[in-house]
């Protein structure tokens, strides 16, 4: 079996810190369509994920391959300008690489975002949703096989894995500015098809607000390795059998599009305060 070990993480360091001297704080991981959060860093470097030692690609339209390091209100931060999901055929232990590159950089607070379908019906395609918390539904996870102790613990604890002082913090920011937000738990599936409709009453009865394709094997790694992590989902269209209407990845698209000014209001403002 195929196992990550520090060694790769530490190529993977050294080389982007042969392109800045900047540390990180932060780490920012974009879903589909809202990697228009990089147009709004400053002073960035950009390093292209095939440079990167040991760096997957990316495969999907609409998630770009790149690394973005720079400042966003003051704060240093790391950006990944697309990710890596389990259809595309990696591995958990892949997909969450980045965030073990992340840590190794410096990082100790990151911001995971993605399009969601919604599961809950009192939801709205535009609606954004603060994460409290998830179902890894993938049937898969990033800390299988050996536990390097220098990575994290055994036996990690998911009791908190959204940070509640970094909801606090977003629901705060957001009532400030006057915009809604959700709050909910998301469900982690493989895909890379949409859900049928028997599946997403099963997933609301099993009390998914919302449901995606990403962010569970990042947060596991995240918080296996002492990451503290918010997670705002973009509610892109209702999950099937909702409404009477086909799902398509354009649907997912054109509605990020949408958000993108409120989605950047409340990450622009949230990002310093972290
Ligand atoms: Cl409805 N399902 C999944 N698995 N991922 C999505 C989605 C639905 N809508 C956007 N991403």
């Amino acid at each position: 079996m195929f196992t990550l070990n520090q060694g790769m993480v530490q190529e993977a360091c050294a080389y982007i810190r042969q392109q800045t001297n900047r540390v990180p704080q932060v780490g920012l991981i974009l879903g589909s369509g809202l990697g228009v959060l990089a147009d709004y860093i400053e002073e960035a470097v950009t390093i292209q994920y095939e440079n990167i030692p040991h760096f997957p690609r990316s495969t999907v339209e609409g998630h770009a391959g790149e690394l973005m390091i720079g400042t966003v209100g003051g704060v240093d931060v790391v950006l990944m300008k697309g990710r890596f999901h389990m259809y595309e055929g990696y591995g958990p232990e892949m997909t969450a690489f980045p965030v073990r590159v992340m840590k190794e950089l410096g990082v100790t607070k990151l911001l995971v975002t993605n399009a969601a379908g919604g599961v809950n019906t009192s939801y709205q395609p535009g609606d954004l949703m603060l994460i409290s918390d998830h179902l890894n539904l993938t049937g898969r996870n990033p800390l299988i096989g050996a536990n390097d102790a220098a990575f994290g613990p055994r036996f990690p604890d998911m009791s908190e894995a959204y940070s509640r002082r970094l909801r606090d913090l977003a629901k705060s920011v957001a009532a400030g500015k006057g915009f809604p937000l959700q709050e909910g738990v998301y469900a982690g599936l493989l895909g890379p098809n949409y859900e049928t409709p028997a599946e997403i009453r099963m997933l609301r009865t099993l009390g998914a607000d919302a449901v995606g394709m990403s962010t569970v094997s990042e947060v596991i790694v995240a918080r296996h390795t002492g990451i503290e992590v918010l997670g705002i989902s973009c509610i892109s269209n209702m999950a099937a059998g909702i409404l009477d209407q086909p799902l398509s990845h354009d649907e997912v698209m054109e509605t990020t599009e949408m958000v993108k000014e409120k989605f950047l209001g409340l990450v622009l403002a949230v990002i310093p305060q972290m």
